[in-house]
Formats: structure tokens, sequence, C-alpha cells
């Protein structure tokens, strides 16, 4: 097939403009040759929130929203959760395959040796009142961290950016755990490099005087799927942010901060504390068609469901509800999973969410889980940013090595006023007394 072209015309001036077809997409810089006169600064394309923008090229995760697809460099995500631990994962979604023996026995030796923190950066975590939301510690050590790495800011050295990765993916259930235990007034455990990624979380999460923690592997293996879930979802808003802090060459720790702090909102990554908080507001099976009335009525928002690029069911909560059901196995089963199996069900069956293909998200079961194994609400969103941190990293490395990327810095329609002038009696201010 010969080159594909969109030709335009401008009905002001009657004429024609030529902009090639790639990948189902025209360059927005294409628009700019259409003027009305010499003048003219060209046609722009206006995309609040970025509904139909291509921002990037990128190799690492595939979705396909209408048929319920997501695929990490090619693997479907139900045969990475089934076959594969999170490191593996993690390292798949960096570069680009599965590693071999010795590379995995490598990777997990790297990070396993990467998992303490700066004692100093202790100290900075206890400065935290009791009561500080674990998304809003977490935000803020990772920034930190960045004092503590001052090579970091050489972001054009892929041996200096590998580094930082595997730092950051080491400390980060390190820094998540000390949150936790902060919150609960107890001593923070050290990482125990015995332990795999998952059950060395649960470790420094939840051992108290006993000499050696051992986790519950069913619970150590739902945590490690979990993580898989999350690991990335290509360009959504926290990864935007990511890619956006990152393009002004800003250090890896404080774009990571960034890309978390996008993540803590309630229509993002802090859904699924929101879940948990709405389902206790409803409470019974049977206030929820009152719930529903009160969602159609525009009260509320039914925190879980919808999502801007899934039109289907989100296939990483139909793995969820199935890790669930292992998870009950072992902490008895929650009773939140009733009121949200029949909130599912009547909503799936109802006009106005069938009309908006609004469906189960991800945020939907993951909380339910989380509960059972003991967290508390305000430590999901936490949860999600642990395995998430692989998606911004393998993102911002991407971004870094694209030659076609440069700062993030979009246009806007100005709707201001035009320019005017301070009164002329107004009086210039002169150098203040005592200055
Ligand atoms: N409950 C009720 N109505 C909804 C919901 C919902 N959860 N989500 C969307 N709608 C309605 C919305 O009001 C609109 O209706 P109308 O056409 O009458 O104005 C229509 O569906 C289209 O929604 P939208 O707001 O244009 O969709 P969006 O793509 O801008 O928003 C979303 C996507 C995820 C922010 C939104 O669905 C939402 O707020 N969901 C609840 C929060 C949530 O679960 N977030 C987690 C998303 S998945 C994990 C992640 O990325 O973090």
């Amino acid at each position: 097939m010969g080159e594909q072209v969109l030709t335009i015309t401008d009905e002001r001036t009657g004429k024609s403009y030529k902009a090639p077809i790639t990948d189902g997409t025209i360059r927005a810089m294409d628009l700019r040759q259409i003027k009305e006169d010499a003048e003219d600064f060209g046609i722009m394309t206006y995309d609040p929130a970025f509904l139909n923008t291509a921002s990037c090229r990128s190799s690492i995760t595939y979705i396909d929203g209408d048929r319920g697809i997501l695929r990490y460099r090619g693997y479907p995500i139900e045969e990475l959760a089934e076959k594969c631990t999170f490191l593996e994962v993690a390292y798949l979604v960096l570069n680009g395959s599965l590693p071999g023996e010795s590379e995995l026995k490598e990777w997990v030796h790297l990070v396993k040796h990467h998992t303490m923190l700066h004692e100093t950066t202790k100290k900075f975590l206890e400065g935290f009142r009791y009561d500080a939301h674990p998304m809003g510690m977490l935000v803020s050590t990772v920034a930190a961290l960045s004092t503590v790495y001052p090579e970091a800011r050489h972001v054009l050295d892929p041996e200096n950016r590998r580094m930082q990765i595997v730092r950051l993916i080491a400390k980060m259930p390190t820094i998540a755990a000390y949150t936790y235990r902060h919150s609960l007034g107890l001593p923070y455990v050290y990482p125990d490099n015995d332990l795999g990624y998952t059950a060395n979380f649960m470790n420094m999460l939840w051992k108290m005087l006993e000499p050696k923690y051992v986790a519950n592997p069913v619970l150590s293996r739902a945590l490690s799927i979990l993580f898989i879930l999350h690991a990335d979802h290509e360009q959504n808003c926290s990864t935007n942010a990511m890619r956006a802090v990152g393009s002004s060459q800003a250090d890896p720790y404080l774009s990571t901060a960034a890309a978390a702090a996008a993540l803590s909102g309630p229509l993002h990554g802090g859904a699924n504390e929101q879940v948990l908080l709405m389902l206790d507001e409803i409470g019974s099976v049977s206030r929820i068609p009152e719930y529903i009335d009160a969602v159609k009525a525009g009260k509320y928002k039914l925190m879980g469901f919808g999502h801007r690029v899934y039109k289907n069911y989100d296939p990483r909560a139909r793995v969820i509800k199935w890790t669930a059901e292992q998870v009950f196995q072992v902490t008895g089963r929650n009773a939140k999973l009733d009121i949200a199996l029949a909130l599912e069900k009547i909503a799936l069956e109802d006009e106005y969410f069938i009309k908006r293909k609004l469906y189960p998200n991800v945020d939907f079961y993951s909380g339910i889980i989380y509960q059972a194994m003991g967290f508390k609400p305000d430590m999901f969103t936490v949860l999600f940013a642990i395995p998430r941190t692989v998606g911004w990293l393998a993102q911002w490395d991407e971004l870094m090595r694209d030659p076609e990327q440069k700062i993030s810095r979009p246009r806007q329609i100005f709707t201001g006023s035009a320019e005017r002038h301070m009164p002329a009696e107004r009086p210039t201010i002169g150098v203040p007394v005592g200055v």
C-alpha cells in the first residue's frame, strides 16, 4: 500500500493541504501549514485531557480498550500473572524481553542489594505526624532520595539511569513499609535479603519480635500477582506526569515523586481507597439500589468503575477476582466482597452503565483483597505505587532514548483580557525605607 494521506480543505481560503497518515495518526505539526494568511500562526488542535492525542511512540504496553486486552511487551497480562514472578515482569517491562536464568539471577541480586534506605531517610520519615497519609509520606520520601543520590541528575547517561532504576524499584517497598510502620508507631524493620520481593515487603510490614518472619506463600504470591497487574498501563495520568516532568531532565527521584503524586488522586490510583470507603457507606446489599440511583442522579461516582480506555471489562479486574478467591481461603472471606459482587451485577445490568460502557476497573476488587490481607485503606494507593514504579521508569527510560522527544510543553487557547494598562496617575513604588 502506498503512502496514506489525509487531505484537508480549509473552507476559509478554499485551499487544500495534505498530511501523511502514519499508524493511524497525523502529525499535529502538519496542521500548522494551514493558515488564513501569511501572518496567521496556523491551525492547532484543542484536546483538553488528551482524549485523542498520542504523545509518544512506545513499545512497552499495548491496550485494546474495546476488546479488554492488556499486554506488556506482547505478553497477555493473564499469562504473565499466571506464570511469572513480579521481578521477572519488571525485567520484561524495562528491557523488552523476559530474562534468561542468569539474567534473572543477576537482576534479583541487584534489586535485593539496594533495598536499604540511608539512615537519614529513616529520620526524615520520623518527622511526619503520626496520622500523615502514607501517600503523602511516600511522595515526599521518594523526592527526598534525590538529595541522597545527587548523581542521578545525569539523566542522559544510560548506565546512571540503570542504577537509579534499580535503586527505585528496590527501595519502594522499604519506603512503603516504613510509612505503614510509622503510622502505627512501630519500629522500622530492615529488609531481609533471604526473602523474595513481596515476602520481604511483608516482612518489613508485619515482622514483630520473631527472629525470622515467614510470609504466608499464598498471600505473598497474591501480592506478586497484584503487583504484576499494576506494573504498567501506558499513558495514564501518572505516567504522563512522569514523562512531562522527566522531559525537563529532572532526576528520576523527583519525576517518580511527581508521578506518585498524580497517582494519589481519587480518579486514578486513589480510587482503590475510595472503593472501600464507598462499600462501607453502602453498608449492605439491600442499600445498593438506593446508592445506584444516587450515582445515576449525579450525586456520586461509582468508584472503581469506568475507564478512559477500557470500554469493556478491565482484564486486570478479572484476574483480581480469581486472586481474591485464593486469598480468602487463607484470610477468610471479606464481607465487603458480597456487596461488591452484588453492586457489580446490578450496575452491569443497568441502562446507565451499559450505555456509557462502564465496567469494573482494576481498583474495584484490589482494595477488598488488600483489606483481607490486613492493610488499612490509606495504604492501598501506596500498594499501587510500588509496582507502577516499574512502568514509570520504563516509560522514562524510553523517553530519554527517544530522539523525537523534547521538553513537554503544550499550547493554550488564551481566553484572558486583551492588553490593558495601569492608570497613569498610579505612582511608581520607591525603595521602601529600611531596605
Ligand atoms: N460512576 C458513574 N458515572 C460515571 C463513572 C463512574 N465511575 N465514570 C464515568 N461516568 C460517566 C460520566 O459521568 C459520563 O457521563 P455523561 O456522558 O452522562 O456525562 C460518562 O460516564 C463518561 O465519563 P467521563 O468522565 O467522560 O470518562 P473519563 O474517561 O473522563 O473518566 C474515569 C474516566 C476513570 C476518571 C471515570 O470513569 C471515573 O471517575 N471513575 C471512577 C474513579 C475510578 O475508578 N478511577 C480508577 C480508574 S482505573 C485505575 C487507574 O487508572 O488508576
